[in-house]
């Protein structure tokens, strides 16, 4: 008698597991493990993997009333983007064209544009407009193959407003599969009204923000609540990014931190010393920072659709990070300003030319290293049994077409824990 599962996934012509390594992420060297099988099949029973192995043993051991046919195409676990500004309202298009005439990011932010000017904006949308507008970036990006997404706030600059971005990203979280990984970002700009005392903002996060955040998570938001900072010359310096980090280790929130995206201050060596889950940007990272990065536990996420949304060249040079044995992971850091990207193939296209990972590295990077970037390697990442039944069904026979090829979706089945959530029909896969 076979064994019935709620999906069996067969005739899968490359399956890309992406194990995790002595139960961590892939570290140095060993990036670009991907635990590959050919004539594959995979079963999922109750949101989780419960077999995977050779097409036809499987097949023999299980049904299932759903069953996807891959074809001889290629599967992997779901992608993972450990790192986006996924909500707020409205767009920065017109400063878009003024850094295409040549005004850089930093001189639109003096002259009162960039985040602040999204704050605006963000600030004055209802609730029900801003989860419209943010679900819509949402929907995209797990049509992608993301099935997991962090969120920060970081858009609202007082309390009231960040804790409304929270609620939103927590209605997402229950009306889209998608799961969320939800960051507060209150330290993520100075606002207009602390312009000459931007002390006073961090005092106001510090001792107020904080503690509304923390009973905000108590009785919303049962899963990890991060605290991150934008330690950067213009945003927060080295001594205020590590008050609101070290007020809000004592509220029990997980830390990361936003460094070294144009110039370092030190942020990632204070990431290392302070334990925090992840350091992200890291473009302007001293070889003593990464070396600490890389004897501590904190992932280092590198974010290249920001270089190229700015136009920039430097990006991360990712041999550097895995020389020094780090474990580095990507993510779109989707935002209205230097990056309005939703797609982690893209992600996984820029890091292969512009970081000089190998297909295979990008691919752990956008899965299972993003999982422990977000803490939650354990659960996602990967497809191994008894971790979550998310994966994505490729319209390619091979994992090197993920970075290979770019500029359209080649996502054509998108499961959650064990459900069909996204399917492309026009690919021509029969469901
Ligand atoms: O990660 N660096 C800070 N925050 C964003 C930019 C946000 C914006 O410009 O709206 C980033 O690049
Ligand atoms: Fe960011």
């Amino acid at each position: 008698m076979k064994q019935h599962v709620d999906l069996l996934v067969h005739n899968i012509g490359q399956l890309c597991t992406v194990p995790a390594q002595d139960g961590g992420p892939q570290r140095g060297s060993q990036l670009g493990e991907l635990g590959l099988l050919h004539n594959a099949a995979i079963a999922i029973d109750q949101g989780k993997v419960a077999e995977i192995g050779q097409n036809d043993a499987v097949c023999e051991q299980y049904d299932s009333a759903t069953t996807i046919d891959a074809r001889g195409q290629l599967v992997t676990p779901g992608l993972v983007d450990p790192h986006t500004h996924l909500i707020w309202a409205g767009d920065r298009a017109n400063e878009f064209e003024r850094r295409i005439e040549g005004a850089t990011y930093q001189e639109i932010m003096a002259a009162g544009g960039g985040i602040v000017r999204t704050v605006q904006v963000t600030r004055e949308a209802d609730l029900t407009t801003l989860v419209e507008q943010s679900k819509a970036r949402l929907v995209a990006m797990f049509a992608h193959g993301a099935t997991t997404v962090e969120i920060k706030s970081g858009y609202g600059l007082t309390t009231e407003s960040e804790i409304a971005m929270l609620n939103a990203a927590a209605l997402l979280d229950s009306e889209h599969p998608a799961d969320i990984a939800l960051t507060f970002l209150g330290a993520h700009a100075i606002p207009l009204e602390f312009t000459d005392n931007p002390d006073d903002y961090v005092d106001l996060v510090v001792n107020e923000m904080l503690p509304a955040v923390a009973d905000w998570r108590d009785e919303h938001w049962p899963d990890t609540l991060f605290c991150d900072v934008f330690c950067e010359t213009g945003a927060f310096d080295l001594a205020q990014t590590r008050r609101i980090l070290e007020a809000a280790a004592r509220h029990g929130m997980a830390l990361k931190v936003h460094v070294d995206e144009f110039e370092s201050l030190g942020g990632a060596r204070l990431a290392a010393e302070l334990g925090a889950v992840s350091v992200d940007h890291i473009v302007a990272t001293p070889d003593e920072d990464i070396e600490a990065i890389a004897a501590s536990d904190t992932i280092a996420v590198a974010l290249p659709p920001t270089p190229f949304g700015l136009g920039h060249t430097r990006y991360p040079n990712a041999r550097r990070w895995l020389d020094a044995g780090a474990a580095l992971a990507v993510a779109t850091d989707c935002n209205p300003g230097t990056a309005w990207n939703e797609n982690m193939q893209f992600v996984m296209a820029l890091a292969t030319r512009y970081m000089r990972l190998s297909p295979a590295e990008a691919l752990a990077a956008a899965t299972i290293n993003a999982a422990f970037a977000i803490g939650k390697g354990d659960q996602i990442g990967s497809l191994e049994v008894g971790k979550a039944g998310d994966l994505v069904v490729w319209d390619a026979p091979s994992y090197p077409h993920l970075s290979y090829r770019f500029g359209r979706n080649l996502a054509q089945v998108v499961v959650k824990r064990g459900q069909v959530a996204y399917h492309a029909w026009w690919a021509g896969m029969p469901l």
